[in-house]
């Protein structure tokens, strides 16, 4: 596997355990996890994930989290990530979390649109997925300028804090990501 991924700005580089402070100050910001109803993350269970993940270089099942970091700049701000199911070899589905300083920069976009293109050439995967719920307006933005096409909406199918919730889910395949490049 090609790593780290460079870009004009950002860094796409394995995690370290030195990531743990930034990764919990992203994960666990306050207004983040009341937008998304999601509980905050565990330090313990933060720090397990992080080792996990900086030791995985050429899986082909689970997660793959990337560590996102500007370039002038050390520490993690961020990350993308895709998951692999060990049933869907070929298919991925797409994440990424930004600390809130480092929102609307472009960032996001320019982070996801390199992983992407990492996943479709390194991962070889055909078809790459994205879920977020119906509400995430900042992500569903993310997925459309990526070129990814809206293929479902599910109604009331995700419960979070004692609710139902719509969700929706967008997806890209290798040959159209190709397209869109030329
Ligand atoms: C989803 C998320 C990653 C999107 O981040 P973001 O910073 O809004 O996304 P982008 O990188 O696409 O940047 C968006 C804006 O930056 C602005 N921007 C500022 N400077 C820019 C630059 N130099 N280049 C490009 N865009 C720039 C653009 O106006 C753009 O808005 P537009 O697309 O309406 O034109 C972020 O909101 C987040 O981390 N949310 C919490 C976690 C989450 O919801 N994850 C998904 C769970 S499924």
């Amino acid at each position: 596997m090609n790593l780290p991924i460079s870009t004009p700005r950002l860094l796409l580089r394995l995690p370290t355990e030195a990531d743990l402070p930034g990764y919990l100050s992203y994960r666990n910001e306050t207004a983040t996890l009341e937008a998304q109803m999601m509980k905050a993350v565990d330090e313990q269970d933060a720090r397990s994930f992080l080792q996990s993940q900086s030791g995985v270089v050429g899986i082909k099942y689970g997660w793959r989290m990337l560590s996102v970091e500007l370039s002038d700049a050390v520490g993690i701000i961020g990350e993308v990530g895709v998951f692999v199911s060990d049933e869907n070899s070929e298919q991925g589905d797409l994440g990424w979390w930004l600390h809130p300083d480092h929102r609307k920069k472009g960032y996001a976009f320019e982070a996801v649109t390199s992983f992407v293109h990492w996943c479709f050439t390194e991962y070889r995967l055909h078809r790459l997925t994205a879920h977020t719920l119906s509400a995430n307006l900042d992500s569903r933005n993310l997925m459309s300028k990526l070129g990814m096409r809206l293929e479902s909406e599910t109604i009331r199918s995700v419960r979070r804090n004692g609710r139902w919730h719509d969700e929706v889910g967008y997806a890209i395949l290798r040959e159209e990501w190709q397209l869109r490049k030329r």
